[in-house]
């Protein structure tokens, strides 16, 4: 006799024959990083710092990262590792080297693709600048679990199109109100011209623990009233996901002074700490 239960397990074994859900080997076999771009709307918040010792966080946390010092002109992420370069992204978008001989070792166990800086030919997004970002981050992305894009700030084109490459967006902003400005300005150009409508928020050098949060409530605010649901997608709202406030610590200066990886010489600082909180947040 044939119970109901039976029957169920039967359906059940039917789709296990027939696993509609499952991913083609091909697909897993081009698994690749995930990307995320670090950017702000006004400069001088902490994306370089944020980025560096995110990456330092994820690597001890397991994953395989690299950071691509994304912000073309004004570059500073060797400044901030203490590494001088022999080859740069500039020797690779002009041909004069490979890709591979750019990724560098960081201190801290991630890798590095420096950009050398005072470029000014890389402040304009020509076509050249984007196909050769582009194929960059193509080329690079099937070799790491994630890929930090340390991008400039504000909204030109060349950061946009940086942005444009990433999978998840991580806004750094200090609670300056001019900071917050800038912020605001970047995720509604990212709302409406990339669709973002989930967009990650750090907030650096907070005063008091319990800011970024309050301040996240604010903007979060101000974009559920101005920002309309993009035209494709009149459903779905832009959300504002906290990962954490980064305490002002006069640790992070000093790192910074002495060339070295927050993360590395002064792990049990307050603002290191707080960084491998946010690591947390954005693997868990
Ligand atoms: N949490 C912090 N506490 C204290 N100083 C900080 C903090 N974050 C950043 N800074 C200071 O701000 C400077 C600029 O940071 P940086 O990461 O280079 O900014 P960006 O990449 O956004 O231009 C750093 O050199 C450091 O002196
Ligand atoms: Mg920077």
């Amino acid at each position: 006799m044939n119970s109901p239960a039976k029957k169920s397990d039967a359906r059940g074994a039917d789709q296990r024959a027939a696993p509609v859900h499952q991913r083609a080997p091909d697909i897993d076999a081009v698994k690749r990083a995930t990307i995320t771009a670090v950017t702000s709307g006004k400069g001088g918040v902490g994306k370089t710092f944020v980025s560096a010792n995110l990456a330092a966080a994820l690597t001890l946390r397991g994953e395989r990262v690299l950071v691509l010092d994304a912000d073309l002109g004004l570059a500073n992420l060797d400044v901030v590792l203490n590494l001088t370069p022999k080859i740069t992204l500039h020797d690779v978008f002009t041909g004069k080297a490979d890709l591979d001989d750019a990724v560098l070792a960081a201190p801290g166990g991630f890798s590095v693709v420096l950009a050398g800086s005072g470029m000014v030919e890389y402040s304009r997004l020509t076509p050249d600048v984007r196909n050769q970002l582009l194929a960059t981050v193509q080329t690079l992305a099937p070799r790491f679990d994630r890929i930090l894009l340390d991008t400039g700030a504000g909204i030109s084109d060349v950061v946009l199109f940086a942005v444009s490459l990433a999978d998840e967006v991580l806004i750094v902003t200090t609670p300056e109100p001019t900071s917050l400005t800038d912020a605001y300005a970047t995720i509604k150009v990212l709302g409406s011209q990339q669709q973002r409508r989930n967009i990650r928020l750090v907030v650096n050098q907070v005063t008091r623990v319990g800011d970024g949060k309050l301040i996240r409530g604010q903007l979060q605010q101000v974009v559920d009233k101005f920002v309309t649901p993009h035209l494709f997608d009149p459903i779905t709202p832009l959300k504002l996901e906290f990962l954490g406030d980064v305490p002002s610590d006069p640790a992070v200066r000093e790192a910074v002074l002495r060339r070295q990886l927050l993360l590395e010489v002064m792990p049990g600082t307050a603002a290191a700490v707080a960084i491998c909180g946010v690591a947390d947040k954005l693997m868990g």
